[in-house]
C-alpha cells in the first residue's frame, strides 16, 4: 500500500514537474518581443522613450532618427518590406504623404479619446503626440557686431542686410523646411510663395539636411539667423547657448502637429499598439521636458512645458495638415526646381 501511495507520489511530483516545465514554456512564449521605431523628433527625446517603454513593457525597442523626408522616403522604399512598425515625431504632414502611398495602417488608439479635439485624425492616419510653432532664430552678438535687426517678418528676410546670413533646412529633407514651405503657400498663394522663395534661396548660407541645425548653429555663432520651430531654438538656450534669440513672423507663422503613427506591414504590430498608445498618455507626454523637448502638447490632461510660456501668443495661421501632406511631393519638387537647390544628404 505504502509502495503503491509512492509510486502515484512519484507520478504526481513528476507530472507537475512537466506542468510547471510547460508553465516555463508557455512564459518563454510570451517573451515580450521587440519593437522598432522610426524618430521624427530630437535624438535624445527618442533615446529617452526607448528606454522607457522598455523598461515598462520588456519589448527590447530600438529607433532611428531621421528628418521627416528621410523617413518618407526610407519607407517608399521598404514598403515591401518593412523594418519598422512606428512612425514617431516629426509633422503630421509626413504621415499625410506617407499614407497616400500606402504605406499607414489606419488605428485609432483606445487613448485618443484623451487627445484633444484637432489633433487626431478620425480614421486613425495620425494622433497628434505635440505641437510646435515655426519661427525665427538669431545669435545676438553677431547680430549686434553686424549692426543687424533680429527678423521679426518673412519679409525681412529679402533684405540686403540678411544676405548669406541665414540657415535654414532643406524641404526635401526637413519636416521644419516644409512647414515653413507650406506656411508661405498658404499666407502667399503658391505662386507668390515661389517667387519669394527664388529671391530668398540666393540670401541663404546653407541649407541643412535637419530643421534643428540652424538653431545649434546659431547657438554656435556659426549663423547670424535662421528658420526653425521656436522650442527647439529654447531648448539650445537652455543648454547654454546664452547668444540665442527668437522672434515670431508678424504675417503670422505655421505650425507643427508632431503625430505618432502605424506602418503597414511592420514586423511587431501588436507592441507597435502598445507604444502608441503608451505615447499618448499625459505621463509619457510630459517626459519630454525633461530632455528639453518643448512643444505644447495634444493630451488633454497634459500641462505643457513652462519654458513654451513665452511663445504661447504666438500668431500662427490656420495651416491645413490634410492639404499640406498630399501636396508635398510636388510643392518640395517645384521648390527645388524654382530654387535650384537639392536637399543634403549628411
Ligand atoms: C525637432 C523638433 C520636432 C520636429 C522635428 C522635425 O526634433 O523638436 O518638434 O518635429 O525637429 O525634424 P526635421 O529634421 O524633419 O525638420
Amino acid at each position: 500500500m505504502i509502495k503503491k501511495s509512492l509510486i502515484i507520489l512519484t507520478v504526481m511530483i513528476f507530472a507537475a514537474g512537466t506542468l510547471f516545465a510547460g508553465g516555463a514554456q508557455e512564459s518563454g512564449a510570451a517573451d515580450p518581443g521587440s519593437l522598432t521605431f522610426y524618430a521624427g523628433l530630437q535624438e535624445d527625446h527618442a533615446a529617452m522613450i526607448a528606454e522607457e517603454f522598455e523598461a515598462a513593457t520588456g519589448i527590447k525597442t530600438e529607433f532611428v532618427r531621421m528628418s521627416s523626408g528621410e523617413i518618407l522616403a526610407r519607407l517608399k522604399a521598404e514598403k515591401d518590406n518593412m523594418t519598422a512598425s512606428v512612425w514617431y515625431g516629426g509633422p503630421i504632414d509626413g504621415i499625410v504623404a506617407a499614407d497616400q502611398e500606402g504605406i499607414i495602417e489606419h488605428y485609432v488608439s483606445p487613448e485618443a479619446v484623451n487627445i484633444r479635439e484637432g489633433f487626431k485624425d478620425p480614421n486613425g492616419v495620425w494622433t497628434g503626440i505635440y505641437i510646435g510653432y515655426l519661427g525665427f532664430v538669431g545669435n545676438k552678438a553677431i547680430l549686434a557686431e553686424k549692426g543687424l535687426a533680429m527678423p521679426t517678418s518673412w519679409a525681412d528676410f529679402l533684405k540686403p542686410e540678411y544676405n548669406q546670413e541665414i540657415v535654414v533646412a532643406h524641404p526635401g529633407s526637413s519636416g521644419t523646411a516644409y512647414t515653413m514651405l507650406a506656411t508661405l503657400v498658404q499666407i502667399m498663394g503658391e505662386d507668390q510663395a515661389m517667387e519669394y522663395f527664388k529671391k530668398f534661396s540666393p540670401q541663404v548660407r546653407q541649407y541643412t539636411k535637419s530643421g534643428t541645425a540652424p538653431g545649434r548653429m546659431a547657438g554656435l555663432g556659426e549663423t547670424t539667423v535662421g528658420i526653425t520651430f521656436l522650442h527647439d531654438a529654447i531648448k539650445y538656450k537652455k543648454e547654454g547657448y546664452s547668444d540665442i534669440i527668437i522672434s515670431a513672423p508678424a504675417e503670422g507663422t505655421g505650425y507643427e502637429i508632431g503625430g505618432v503613427a502605424l506602418l503597414k506591414g511592420g514586423p511587431d504590430q501588436e507592441n507597435a499598439k502598445k507604444f502608441i498608445d503608451w505615447v499618448l498618455t499625459k505621463d509619457v507626454q510630459e517626459m519630454g521636458k525633461t530632455v528639453g523637448s518643448f512643444q505644447f502638447l495634444t493630451n488633454k490632461d497634459a500641462l505643457p512645458p513652462e519654458e513654451a510660456m513665452p511663445i504661447k501668443d504666438t500668431k500662427l495661421i490656420n495651416y491645413d495638415f490634410q492639404w499640406a501632406g498630399e501636396n508635398k511631393q510636388r510643392l518640395v519638387e517645384r521648390f527645388s526646381v524654382e530654387t535650384s537647390t537639392t536637399a543634403p544628404t549628411e
